[in-house]
């Protein structure tokens, strides 16, 4: 049996943008896993989640495809990374087999409590690396994100997919998503290996690595956000034929720039100074295109925090879920935290993940 997990993840800066292509954002893979074990199988696979047990779903084969007997389960993310993953292994002329697929994942349960930390890609990217372990591939990194991307996309449909970068690379990253309609065009007339093995236009994941009095608190508003995404999403078509969403763009790419540069000059104030003027940008977003990202809650959650000297913003899509500070870590933070509880907000404990280099797929 292989076993790999993957993080989830936080948007730092950038949001909405980072949906244009070469548009650029800063996003941090946190300690919360989702985790996917394959185990070799004779006549049948299955689909096992520890949170969805209900929904346990078996599979068969006719010539090679693989045919589920319950065909409305919610596996879409794992089943699109494993037809997207066996394309390219019947590509490479491996042989394929049977497996048992166990996931568990600390980001997603239905009983328990949803942060938004990007539960879809991290199984996505979870299930393709325990494939690649499974299955011997040796996969970098960059391939790797780019069949989960593959994925993920199948499913979904839109977004940035650098919720799937921050899951593969680890730690803190600045990320500049790929031209979506030439990789569409692109899967029309390349295999998955070629593919795999072209440069995607505008694609552009570097690491960033922190200053060193830098601490990021996440404060989370105990609403889950998504109910109103779809409305979102429509309203925000409609924007995108606005000047103002030129304007919006423009100043969203120079100020994730001096965010980006911050942390490559170790220059802790210039990285505050543009974490304030993005939250002021994502306000402006919400007027012109009237959607909810910055709610009362987490409105609330930035004012204290700036009180005491953090400089904060919501995190992805808002509407709910959390919110970032960026703050010294010689401060003292307890009376924020105090002042965070007395409104119900919740200073949520989790830890950047850095990616080992033990276990971890090549490059
Ligand atoms: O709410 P989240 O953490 O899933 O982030 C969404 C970020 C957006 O830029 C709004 C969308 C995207 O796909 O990048
Ligand atoms: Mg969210």
């Amino acid at each position: 049996m292989v076993t790999e997990k993957a993080p989830g993840k936080l948007y730092i800066a950038g949001e909405y943008a980072v949906v244009e292509k070469g548009y650029p954002s800063i996003i941090v893979a946190l300690d919360r896993f989702a985790y996917v074990s394959i185990s070799e199988s004779e006549n049948y696979g299955s689909i096992f989640s520890k949170q969805y047990q209900e929904n346990y779903t078996s599979w068969t084969r006719n010539n090679g495809e693989i045919i589920f007997n319950n065909r409305d389960n919610p596996f879409h993310y794992i089943i699109s990374a494993i037809k997207i993953f066996e394309t390219f292994i019947q590509e490479n002329q491996i042989k394929l087999k049977n497996y048992h697929v166990h996931v568990n994942s600390e980001l997603d349960s239905p009983s328990g409590k949803k942060y938004g930390l990007g539960s879809s890609a991290a199984v996505t990217v979870a299930t393709i690396k325990a494939l690649n372990s499974f299955y011997q591939t040796n996969l970098t990194k960059e391939q790797l994100f780019k069949l989960a991307a593959l994925a993920h996309l199948d499913v979904q449909r839109n977004g940035s997919l650098g919720d799937i970068a921050a899951s593969v690379y680890g730690g803190w990253i600045s990320y500049k998503s790929f031209d979506k309609e030439w990789v569409n065009a692109a899967r029309r007339n390349m295999t998955i290996n070629e593919l795999l093995n072209q440069n995607w236009p505008n694609l552009n994941i570097s690491k960033l690595k922190a200053p060193t009095n830098l601490k990021l608190l996440i404060g989370w508003t105990q609403s889950p956000s998504s109910t109103s995404k779809l409305v979102d999403k429509v309203e925000l078509s409609k924007s995108k034929k606005s000047d103002d969403y030129q304007k919006f763009l423009k100043e969203s790419f120079n100020c994730v720039n001096q965010i980006q540069k911050g942390f490559e000059l170790n220059d802790f104030d210039l990285i505050m100074k543009n974490i304030s003027k993005n939250r002021q940008l994502l306000t402006s977003l919400s007027k012109f295109s009237g959607i909810e990202i910055e709610t009362p809650k987490l409105k609330k959650m930035i004012e204290i925090a700036n009180k005491y000297n953090g400089a904060a913003k919501t995190s992805g899509a808002g509407g709910g879920d959390c919110g970032i500070v960026i703050i010294d870590k010689n401060s003292l933070i307890s009376d924020l935290i105090n002042e965070w509880q007395d409104n119900d907000i919740e200073l949520l404990n989790l830890k950047i993940h850095n990616l080992k280099q033990k276990n971890e797929v090549n490059k």
